[in-house]
């Protein structure tokens, strides 16, 4: 870690392969980032749990995010990457915050509406203080960013309010994390409602492109996307399905929306879904290839999130240990 840089801190679930809102919304931006600042990324099995999950899936799903994220280019050898239930001081600072946060600002997160109404037969207290568990995780290492999607901006400001109330308690200590959300891409739509979240959950698999799709299966999915009756490729307000697959164009090509309207000017809206889903199977081509082949490779994987683990507690342990002294627990040595 070096002392000059800021720290950035960033999770994801392992509840099935990542979705293409997850790659264009955060873990895209995970690689360019260890360049310029310390990072330490997790797949957070612990928040995975807060829904019923099936053991063996569940550890599965937890190794394949793992390789995933560094066929997306997280650096082991560079970032601190490793599984959230390695690591004790998340759930040992999640308890301490959970005793700093109000049973009403919890209460008015979106994600646990919505999630208490999709799963209504298990609406556990896990699901419930999930954002707790959430700004320790970003706490317990002090971040400074945390890259994510608009999804979890509220969460983000939770965070920030509980660090801000502990500062006040116990005296400054917690610095109050910034979200880090790309202009663009930074809720990326389903393809066949675009006026909501593209999301793994959605029972339409053709709403939803997820990362190893192989190339056909983008293009399909791509081509059936929901637009609008017009005709030119412009991003304008309404035109919600057009607008979704600019911003995916933009991100994944690195051209703006002027340049992709007179790119597609005087050409139908076949040419142009084509031409996204071609850009973005081609994108994502090498990191399938990556992928398959750090899978087959168990025994170093296992070797990176082990030592990505160690140096997880080591950090967070010096922070979550001054923390309790802070609340007044005695010292144990
Ligand atoms: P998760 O696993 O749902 O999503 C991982 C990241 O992907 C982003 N994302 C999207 N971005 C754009 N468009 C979309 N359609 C889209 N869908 C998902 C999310 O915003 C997120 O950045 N609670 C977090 C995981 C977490 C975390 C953390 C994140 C746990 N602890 C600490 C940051 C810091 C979550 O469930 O993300």
């Amino acid at each position: 870690m070096d002392k000059d840089r800021k720290l950035i801190f960033s999770g994801i679930q392992p509840t099935g392969t990542f979705t293409l809102g997850n790659y264009i919304g955060a873990v895209r931006n995970w690689k360019p980032l260890q360049e310029e600042y310390n990072c330490v990324y997790c797949v957070v099995d612990m928040h995975a749990i807060t829904v019923r999950q099936d053991p063996i899936k569940l550890r599965q799903n937890t190794m394949n995010a793992y390789a995933l994220l560094m066929a997306c280019g997280v650096d082991p050898q560079k970032s601190i990457l490793f599984i959230q239930s390695h690591v004790r001081t998340h759930a040992e600072l999640s308890w301490i915050l959970s005793c700093n946060t109000q049973f009403g600002e919890l209460s008015r997160m979106t994600q646990f509406k919505d999630k208490s109404q999709r799963h209504a037969d298990d609406v556990n207290a896990g699901l419930f203080t999930y954002p707790v568990l959430m700004a320790a995780d970003i706490l317990a290492y002090n971040a400074d960013l945390v890259p994510v999607g608009i999804d979890q901006k509220q969460h983000l400001e939770l965070a920030r309010n509980v660090a801000q109330r502990f500062n006040q308690r116990y005296g400054e200590f917690f610095t109050l994390p910034e979200p880090y959300i790309p202009d663009v891409g930074a809720k990326v739509m389903s393809l066949q409602e675009p006026t909501k979240k593209m999301s793994k959950s959605d029972e339409n698999p053709n709403a939803c492109i997820l990362i190893l799709d192989d190339k056909d299966t983008i293009i399909r999915k791509f081509k059936r996307a929901v637009t609008d009756s017009e005709s030119e490729v412009c991003y304008r307000e309404g035109k919600d399905g057009i607008n979704n697959l600019m911003s995916i164009y933009s991100t994944i090509t690195g051209k703006d929306f002027d340049s992709i309207t007179s790119e597609f000017a005087g050409k139908g809206y076949g040419d142009f879904k084509l031409a996204v889903g071609e850009a973005v199977a081609d994108h994502l081509e090498p990191i399938r290839t990556e992928f398959a082949r750090l899978s087959k490779d168990k025994a170093y994987l296992r070797e990176c999130y082990t030592d990505g683990a160690e140096k997880a507690l080591k950090y967070s342990q010096r922070i979550v240990s001054k923390v309790y002294r802070k609340v007044g627990f005695v010292d144990k040595t």
